[in-house]
């Protein structure tokens, strides 16, 4: 009898979902010794790291889904971390065959590349970029983000993720945080306190970039879209000969000749063979009901 119970205090614990990895329990072997005794669960489960940021979640979903067992009275959890060993072959399963340091966004990944560009800054290009994600995910795509804008990251802030968040590491594997549904990566996670990205030099920069599309475990993806630095330099460079078959949106405001930028834009597009999709004009006067036009702000 209480082995039956045991087997079900199994079955929900297992089917809890950790935060990072979005998998379920059972699923990650994240399971150890689950025991009833009387109306007693004892549950041990096995984390990825010590002191994993999603750790206290999941001690307290892994509770719940115990003590929601029919005849489950009182529930313990005993939370250990994994064996080296352990941890390596659950990073293995995570790349799924894939060796490390191999980039997933291929040629032949279903993941679409969206690459979001813009000729200058401030244009709304990370506000389009961060509202995009979010619209999707909420659409229920699986969304990567990556904030490539090396000198101008503001993704973390506009996706409400706390200053000093930073990627879970399983050894190499750095698991992106999350923030409304949206895996977000920036160069603003890797700066220590106080340092900037001013003092970065370029081969650093890039490497960071490189490893974002190599290192960063995304899991499978529906859509990565990445918030480009404005502009054809360096960094979209590496991007485009990385990414050849991301397509390109261009924010643009009306300030701008927007037709010189898009057309720019389509011509590095094309050398490396990525595809321009769109051209997004950004802060636009209003045209009221009215037929009045609102210029809101000034553009
Ligand atoms: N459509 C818009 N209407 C009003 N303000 C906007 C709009 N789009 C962007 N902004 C504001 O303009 C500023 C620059 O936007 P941002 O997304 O950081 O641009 P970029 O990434 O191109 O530098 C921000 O303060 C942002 O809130
Ligand atoms: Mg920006």
């Amino acid at each position: 009898m209480t082995g039956d119970l045991a087997d079900a205090v199994r079955h929900a614990v297992g089917a809890v979902t950790d935060p990072e990895l979005r998998r379920p329990l059972a699923d990650l072997d994240m399971l150890r010794d689950i025991t009833v005794d009387g109306a007693v669960a004892r549950v041990g489960i096995a984390l990825t790291i010590v002191g994993c940021p999603a750790a206290a979640r999941i001690e307290s979903d892994v509770h719940a889904a115990a003590a929601s067992v029919p005849g489950i009275e009182s529930v313990e959890v005993a939370v250990g971390v994994m064996t080296p060993e352990e941890r390596r072959a659950l990073t293995e399963r995570l790349r799924d065959g894939r060796a490390p340091r191999q980039m997933p966004f291929g040629p032949d990944s279903l993941t679409r590349v969206i690459a979001v560009t813009s000729g200058k800054g401030g244009v709304g290009k990370s506000s389009l970029t961060a509202n995009l994600a979010v619209a999707l995910a909420a659409r229920g795509r699986r969304v990567g983000l990556m904030d490539a804008d090396v000198h101008g990251f503001s993704i973390p802030g506009l996706l409400g993720i706390a200053p000093g968040t930073q990627p879970t590491r399983i050894d190499d594997l750095m698991l992106p945080p999350v923030a409304h549904d949206v895996k977000a990566i920036s160069i603003g996670m890797f700066l220590r306190e106080g340092e900037s990205v001013v003092a970065w030099r370029g081969p650093m920069l890039h490497r960071t970039v490189q490893q974002f599309l190599t290192d960063v475990f995304f899991g499978d993806l529906d859509v990565l879209l990445i918030d480009m630095p404005p502009g054809t330099g360096d960094i979209a460079i590496t991007l485009g000969q990385l990414l050849p078959h991301a397509e390109v949106l261009v924010v643009t405001t009306p300030q701008e000749a927007a037709s010189d930028v898009a057309i720019r834009s389509g011509l590095v597009a094309r050398q490396t063979g990525q595809r321009v999709i769109g051209v997004v004009e950004n802060m636009a006067a209003l045209t009221l009901p009215d037929g009045t036009v609102l210029d809101l702000l000034g553009t």
